[in-house]
């Protein structure tokens, strides 16, 4: 074989596994690009709507939203006068009872200790708010962590009211 047809042909071989090569990445690519376009089922766990119209003063609910719990806490006037006389110095996560609860009647935040994920326990604890059992974490009646191990406040998701008996998460 010339040194020619030898060259001719190593191209050929080059060109092919490099065109099989980018076949294989697009196929590997695909899926990957598919399972980030969410269908119509999660697009509609995106948001969720709760009607709060039968929930009494000093009362909570939980919803599940996108997999987790959401508590919806429908204050008293004491709760919400015990969480905004707070000095923001007491606090290890500061953070304003205005900035969290923008219908101080109502406070809407994700169920999720920030410590290590459990489930806090409400109408527990020394602060009058949450209580988290599994290693003793103290939250107060804004969802701020208090005593214990959470580095954090429980999270406050997006959320509004669409009217005055619904709220809509996410
Ligand atoms: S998970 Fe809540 S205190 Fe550890």
């Amino acid at each position: 074989m010339s040194d020619q047809k030898k060259t001719k042909r190593r191209d050929f071989l080059f060109t092919a596994s490099y065109a099989l090569g980018a076949v294989g990445v697009g196929a590997a690519v695909w899926p990957f690009v598919d399972q980030m376009n969410p269908d119509r089922s999660v697009k509609a766990l995106a948001t969720t709507e709760v009607d709060v119209s039968a929930v009494e003063p000093g009362k909570s609910i939980t919803v599940l939203w996108r997999g987790k719990p959401v508590f919806i806490k429908r204050r008293t006037q004491s709760e919400i006068s015990e969480a905004r006389s707070v000095k923001m110095d007491d606090l290890k996560h500061p953070e304003r009872d205005e900035d969290r609860a923008k219908n101080p009647e109502w406070l809407v935040m994700l169920g999720v200790c920030t410590h290590l994920g459990c489930v806090p326990i409400g109408d527990k604890g020394e602060y009058n708010g949450w209580f988290c059992p599994c290693h003793g974490s103290h939250y107060d009646s804004s969802g701020r962590i208090r005593k214990g191990p959470a580095p954090t406040n429980l999270e406050v998701p997006k959320y509004e009211f669409i009217n005055n008996n619904t709220i809509k998460i996410g």
